[in-house]
């Protein structure tokens, strides 16, 4: 594989993506090559044999796959011109033609991984022009591996709805646990006992549903059919609107991202 070059290195992403494809032997630490504002980091002590670049031109010259992950703001780095390079981008904002005229010759990829990506749980969307050689899309899929599940989908649309929907992370179920937490304390729980409840719900009762999302209707049937305490909460909160809300909360962010421009 040629050298991959990572701008935004020491990130909250950059370096999601960097050390876990060093820690799990996705990509030797010499094909590493780090650029950021800063300098060289202490995050990457363990592996001495990364290189930092002086500069992106520095960088481009030196890889054949560049990965952006700086803020949309702080785009374009100066230097950065790459040639027929596999550009691999996880900014928003910046679109597939907005990229493509900065980097005419260039093979560009934009994907949006989530908040799991530190741990090797993102789910991360990614998107390329029809006619992406399959080399380069071997090449995507094994980076994104390194920080979890990836899948190729067709429009900017969907990586719009996408960077509204797997792109919020914990957001939505930080939510639901500070109502439910907030609802708790307003009937006077004491907040250890509500935050042991709160989280028995949302983080581990998450995991009877992993991999069963294809069943949930059948799920919420069974739970309606005892028409017990939480048979009478969901009807009242699909009476309030529940899914309504959460329809308004994804059209709301999916119009954001819809909207975002570089500058
Ligand atoms: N965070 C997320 O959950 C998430 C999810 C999907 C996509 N994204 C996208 O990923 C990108 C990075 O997000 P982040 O949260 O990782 O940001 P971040 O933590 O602020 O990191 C930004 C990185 O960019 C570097 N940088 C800034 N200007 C630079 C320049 N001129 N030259 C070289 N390096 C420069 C910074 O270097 P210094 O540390 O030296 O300042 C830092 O390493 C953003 O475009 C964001 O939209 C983020």
């Amino acid at each position: 594989m040629d050298k991959i070059g990572i701008i935004g290195a020491t990130g909250w992403l950059g370096r999601a993506l960097a050390l876990n494809l060093l820690d799990r032997g996705i990509v030797p630490a010499n094909a590493l090559v780090l650029l950021n504002r800063s300098g060289p980091s202490d995050l990457f002590a363990a592996h001495p044999a990364v290189t930092w670049a002086k500069d992106a031109a520095s960088l481009c010259d030196q890889c054949g796959t560049l990965v952006l992950s700086v803020r949309p703001e702080d785009f374009p780095v100066a230097g950065f011109a790459p040639r027929d390079h596999l550009v691999l981008s996880f900014m928003a904002a910046w679109s597939m033609d907005d990229l493509a005229a900065l980097a005419p010759a260039a093979r560009i990829v934009r994907a949006m991984p989530n908040g799991g990506a530190t741990t090797g749980q993102s789910y991360t969307p990614w998107l390329a022009r029809p006619d992406l050689p399959p080399a380069d899309a071997a090449t995507v899929t094994r980076l994104l591996s390194a920080m979890g599940q990836s899948d190729r989908i067709g429009t900017e649309d969907q990586l719009h709805y996408l960077s509204a929907l797997s792109g919020s992370g914990a957001a939505y179920p930080a939510l639901l646990a500070k109502a439910m937490l907030d609802d708790a304390a307003a009937r006077g729980l004491p907040p250890e006992i509500a935050r042991r409840a709160v989280e028995a719900v949302v983080c581990g009762s998450a995991g009877l549903l992993a991999g069963k999302l294809d069943s949930l209707s059948g799920l919420l049937d069974a739970y309606m059919s005892y028409r017990g305490i939480t048979a009478a909460g969901l009807s009242a909160a699909h009476a309030a609107g529940f899914e309504q809300s959460i329809h308004a909360a994804l059209s709301a962010a999916l119009e954001k991202a819809r909207s975002m421009t570089p500058q």
